[in-house]
């Protein structure tokens, strides 16, 4: 068929392209162990899958308002406006897949040839929202030896009079940073002087071990010129529902609506009252997730300090660790041979930008008992190179 010039040029998603190669392995029978998923590995808790039960049984099945039903806007702007200092409103709030979220922002603030600045290493389908307008993506460098926290000076270096938005992602996928609050301030001030709008994706704000969570729109000055999202699929073990949201100025939400209300019309009806208990419940069950959380990055970043040629920073949220490797290989290659020798499933650095070149991403969302095999394997595979 005739797919659009658009499309063809879009890469398809570099970690969903190992994770199928994973999948494809595991129906062959092999042993494969995959740290490659962006994805928490527990059940999501039963408050919240009995309050979806009782919706559907309720016969709570149908269209809901486009923009997500008034009680669970409501829930959303309230708990954001307390946690996160974002001064909204119920009339801020957009309920939608956290993914969908992003697609349609890029899709109702870029047009062809506005430029975009977003961290290099960044998640991989920020780039592809972003082509897929005729924009253009600009990385801003961050290093290892930074910790991967972003360098306002290297933002300004990027600004040109193109620049329409700049993308940062605290805590960040694949690095695990948690960008300072003085950082966020630094690039609040160029994108107010040079009228940038900002997008914040602040899917990973829960999962937080050192340093706290910022959110740029609680800023002076920043709400109306910023866009954040986030969701439940991280912080509650949801993946699976598609449900997030984003806060944006009333105006700007009118505006994206129309997308939603033209494509996917609104979220699943029975998820929202669920969506609701998830954030207002008992919030024990997501706490008791992240203190695994960090168990795991602790034990992960122990076994790869044995392994020779591979360092590691002490990520500070998320749960991705994003090691820098010695040996003078390709990462896709890395990544590939990892998988055919060694059975473990990463995700190549590379597929997050070109800074991502020398590292893998390594996913600790996974048992205890596997993080450690999977480093076992690793290791071995390691020796050979
Ligand atoms: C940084 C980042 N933003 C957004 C998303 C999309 O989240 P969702 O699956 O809830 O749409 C992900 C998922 O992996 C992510 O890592």
């Amino acid at each position: 068929m005739m797919i659009s010039q658009r499309l063809q040029e879009i890469p398809p998603s570099g970690t969903i392209a190992i994770s199928n190669l994973v999948s494809k392995m595991k129906a062959e029978g092999k042993d494969v162990l995959a740290f490659s998923l962006g994805e928490p590995d527990f059940a999501t808790p039963d408050n919240i899958v009995d309050a979806c039960v009782d919706s559907l049984k309720g016969g709570f099945t149908h269209y809901t308002p486009s923009m997500g039903i008034p009680e669970l806007r409501k829930v959303i702007a309230e708990t954001t406006k307390a946690k996160n200092g974002i001064p909204c409103e119920a009339g801020n709030v957009l309920v939608t897949p956290t993914k969908q979220a992003l697609f349609m922002i890029s899709l109702a603030y870029l047009n062809p040839g506005d430029e975009v600045l977003l961290p290099d290493p960044s998640w991989v389908s920020y780039e592809a929202h972003i082509r897929m307008c005729g924009a253009i993506p600009k990385y801003v460098s961050t290093s290892f030896d930074d910790g991967f926290v972003i360098n306002p000076d290297n933002v300004a270096k990027q600004v040109t009079s193109k620049t329409k938005m700049m993308v940062i992602n605290s805590p960040s996928n694949p690095t695990g940073c948690v960008q300072p609050e003085a950082t966020l301030k630094g690039i609040a001030d160029i994108c107010k002087d040079n009228d940038i709008i900002v997008l914040s994706d602040e899917i990973y704000e829960n999962i937080i071990y050192e340093g706290k969570h910022h959110s740029i729109a609680a800023m002076p000055d920043m709400f109306d010129r910023t866009i954040t999202v986030s969701g439940l699929s991280k912080t509650y073990a949801m993946t699976g529902w598609r449900l997030g949201w984003m806060i944006a100025p009333e105006a700007d939400i009118k505006a994206v609506n129309k997308l939603q209300s033209h494509s996917i019309t609104c979220c699943a009806s029975f998820t929202q009252p669920a969506a609701i208990e998830a954030i207002k419940g008992p919030q024990d069950d997501m706490k008791a997730m992240v203190a695994t959380f960090k168990k795991r990055r602790d034990l992960a970043l122990d076994l790869m300090s044995e392994i020779p040629g591979l360092e590691c920073n002490v990520p500070g949220g998320a749960f991705y660790l994003f090691p820098k490797y010695s040996a003078k290989i390709p990462s896709n290659e890395l990544a590939e041979k990892l998988l055919t020798e060694g059975l473990v499933g990463v995700t190549p650095g590379r597929a997050f930008g070109p800074c991502g070149e020398g590292f893998f991403r390594f996913s600790y969302a996974a048992s205890e008992e596997d993080i450690t095999e999977g480093l076992s394997r690793i290791k071995k595979v390691f020796a050979t190179l």
